[in-house]
């Protein structure tokens, strides 16, 4: 008997999408999450409140970590391969969740960004999940289920904080809802993130009411501190200590505190670079930003630990300002200088704090100085980076800190009588405070 027409059966549903159709959609996911990593590193620098500003880089640092694991998986199951650079058939998609840069409102951003962007891409990752296999895909299975959840976290967050944008701006609300709702459409049009299905090949239009989002000349501070330009009065009076002791704990989480400038630069270059330079720059561009963010929380963290309301806290802008009007490599070179200039001080430091019991900023100091390490290579990377992809548009690293410390010194020396004695009177009253904090 001839068995040629018998076989044994194989419609196991774990079958479903084979290695090439898997790649294709991971293709998508990865470049879906891109756009919206992009995005909303943009708004950075225009968001006043700080808990928000600093969730930001926290979201697209968890986000670039996947987006990252997807491009990574992608390679593996199509190797030889390493051609994923381009959308393709995914383009419309793309294009359409990167419009969340051009929302009108803070609210309209972080409602397109959660609600809609970020929710589609949970839906897609639990569709995914339910119909991949666990098997052969379990590399994929481990990730995408951490994203998963990270994604629930980030939705949640973002729509309470949209809401309560929402209700702080009336005035803007029915701007804010038709771009949403437009938004919405849109991506309904496009089928949402599919998984087995690209989306139509439409050119997607620009949401009416859109407002495109230009690099701020200040940035958006959080009207709780004491805004100033500069945060103490030694970067502006050389007569003014440093400090020691209790001098120095308050100094440094004043400081930490203010590289909120830091990562309102980081936001800034991530975007600005994301066409010009590789995926691995918005990699490194994501974990930069959130790194600051967690030295600016870590001081702010300090100060309200210590008994400190923000309103008596400086929050300066300085650094920030002093980049205005030039090219993003100056924000990339004020962010690569001025944040590891210090970096030799800081073990010095972490002693002092252990020293006098403060444990607090001893831990702080220390994790910050293993960051500033990590950062440094990343100046260096991307500078050389740049200047080899266009030496005439982009300076060697040498002339832009020169140009980047000259920017900062003309900056100081724009300091008035009025802003010197408001940050000196300011300062006595924090370190008053403190004198009376420590002996409680
Ligand atoms: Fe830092
Ligand atoms: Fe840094």
């Amino acid at each position: 008997m001839s068995l040629t027409n018998f076989y044994l059966r194989g419609e196991q549903p774990r079958a479903r999408w084979k290695r090439l159709d898997t790649a294709q959609i991971l293709k998508r996911f990865f470049f879906c999450e891109r756009s919206l990593i992009v995005g909303a590193s943009a708004w950075i620098p225009h968001l006043y409140d700080l808990e928000v500003k600093m969730a930001v880089p926290y979201f697209c640092w968890q986000n670039a970590e996947t987006a990252n694991d997807l491009r990574e998986r992608i390679f593996e199951l199509r190797f030889p391969s390493k051609m994923i650079e381009h959308e393709g058939a995914d383009r419309p998609l793309a294009a359409l969740l990167a419009e969340i840069r051009n929302a009108p409102t803070a609210s309209a951003f972080l409602t397109a960004w959660g609600s809609m962007g970020l929710a589609a891409l949970r839906d897609a990752y639990r569709e995914f999940l339910d119909h991949s296999d666990p098997l052969a895909d379990a590399p994929t299975y481990r990730f995408l289920e951490l994203s998963l959840r990270e994604k629930e976290k980030q939705i949640s967050t973002l729509m309470a904080w949209a809401a309560q944008e929402s209700a702080s701006d009336l005035s803007n609300r029915t701007r804010t809802e038709n771009w949403t709702a437009e938004f919405s459409n849109q991506l309904a049009f496009l089928g949402g993130i599919g998984t087995d299905t690209a989306p139509p090949n439409v050119e997607v239009a620009p949401i009416p009411g859109s407002q495109s989002i230009a690099v701020p000349d200040l940035p958006a501070r959080d009207p709780r501190y004491w805004s100033c330009r500069f945060y103490w009065p030694d970067i502006i009076d050389a007569e003014f200590p440093y400090g020691e002791g209790l001098l120095l704990q308050l100094r440094s989480a004043v400081s930490h505190l203010n590289e909120v400038w830091a990562v309102e630069h980081g936001g800034i270059i991530l975007s600005e670079f994301s066409d010009v330079l590789p995926w691995e720059w918005i990699r490194d561009a994501a974990r930069w930003t959130y790194d600051e963010s967690r030295h600016c929380r870590m001081g702010q963290n300090r100060l309200s630990a210590w008994g400190f309301d923000p309103s008596e806290v400086p929050l300066g802008s300085y650094i920030y300002e002093s980049a205005k009007g030039t090219q993003p490599i100056y924000r990339l070179g004020m962010l690569y200088f001025f944040e590891t200039k210090n970096i030799g001080r800081k073990p010095e430091r972490t002693a002092v704090f252990k020293e006098i019991g403060d444990e607090a900023s001893e831990h702080d100091m220390d994790f910050d100085w293993a960051d500033e390490t990590i950062h440094a290579t990343y100046g260096n990377r991307w500078l050389r980076a740049l200047h080899e992809l266009d030496s005439g548009k982009y300076p060697a690293a040498a002339k832009v800190r020169e140009d980047c410390e000259f920017l900062v010194k003309k900056m100081i020396a724009s300091a008035s009588t009025a802003e010197k004695s408001a940050i000196t009177q300011r300062a006595h009253s924090m370190i008053q405070r403190a004198e009376e904090l420590a002996k409680q």
